[in-house]
């Protein structure tokens, strides 16, 4: 059932009846790339944050996913090992880039992207992650608790509004101190460098 279907059989006039956060799976790829291009349009693919996942696998357990009652992705957050600078000792920052965040456009306001994004935080705290850092609307974000107040001497790898810069601290003073360029961490992931354009494979 494509994801419209369902939407349009389950959705009540008081809003979405029953979604799950579980962990995503290989088999959750095609599906959350669907939705990825409908919910954000072609762009997304040129943000700096891509800079920082390209290439790369999320950070271990922490790449997940809304369902329906009947399987189908309603939603879909993943989060990123990344480098934030350094600190004033001159020590390696380590921290988590989140993104994209995206949930299927019929279905915005039901709770799910707040659902994703509880999940997320929990678990990145749960597996000791000291921080998360992110670029997106601050009047969505901050409810999370997320701010700018520490990323003032960070830098993206490309261009940033500002005030949508922003971060959270799971550890108290975890990004204290920090400055510099966010540089990927992460993974490599063997898939992408053979489906890359030959241009890209060598420009970050
Ligand atoms: C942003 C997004 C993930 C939110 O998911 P959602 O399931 O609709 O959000 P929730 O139901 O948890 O929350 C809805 C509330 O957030 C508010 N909200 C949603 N996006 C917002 C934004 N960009 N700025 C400010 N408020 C926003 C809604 O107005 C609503 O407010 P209310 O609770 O006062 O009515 C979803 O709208 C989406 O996929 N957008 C397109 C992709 C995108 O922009 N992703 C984020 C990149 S920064």
């Amino acid at each position: 059932m494509s994801a419209t279907d369902y939407i349009q059989q389950n959705l009540h006039p008081d809003g979405m009846q029953g979604f799950v956060i579980r962990n995503e799976t290989a088999q959750d790829e095609r599906a959350r790339e669907d939705l990825l291009d409908r919910a954000m349009g072609e762009g997304r693919r040129r943000k700096s944050s891509e800079k920082l996942r390209r290439g790369r696998l999320p950070s271990a357990g922490l790449a997940f996913v809304a369902r329906g009652a009947d399987g189908t992705l309603l939603g879909s957050v993943r989060l990123w090992d990344i480098q934030a600078g350094h600190d004033t000792t001159g020590k390696p920052v380590r921290a988590l880039l989140l993104g994209p965040l995206a949930v299927e456009p019929l279905l915005k306001g039901q709770g799910i992207g707040a659902a994703l994004m509880r999940h997320a935080i929990n678990e990145a705290a749960r597996l000791g992650h000291g921080a998360i850092i992110l670029v997106g609307d601050p009047e969505y974000y901050e409810r999370f608790g997320f701010s700018g107040s520490k990323m003032s001497e960070l830098a993206m790898p490309g261009p940033v509004e500002r005030r949508r810069f922003l971060a959270l601290e799971l550890k108290q003073g975890h990004l204290a101190g920090c400055h510099g360029l966010l540089s990927p961490r992460g993974r490599k992931s063997s898939r992408s460098m053979k489906i890359l354009p030959v241009s890209l494979r060598f420009s970050m």
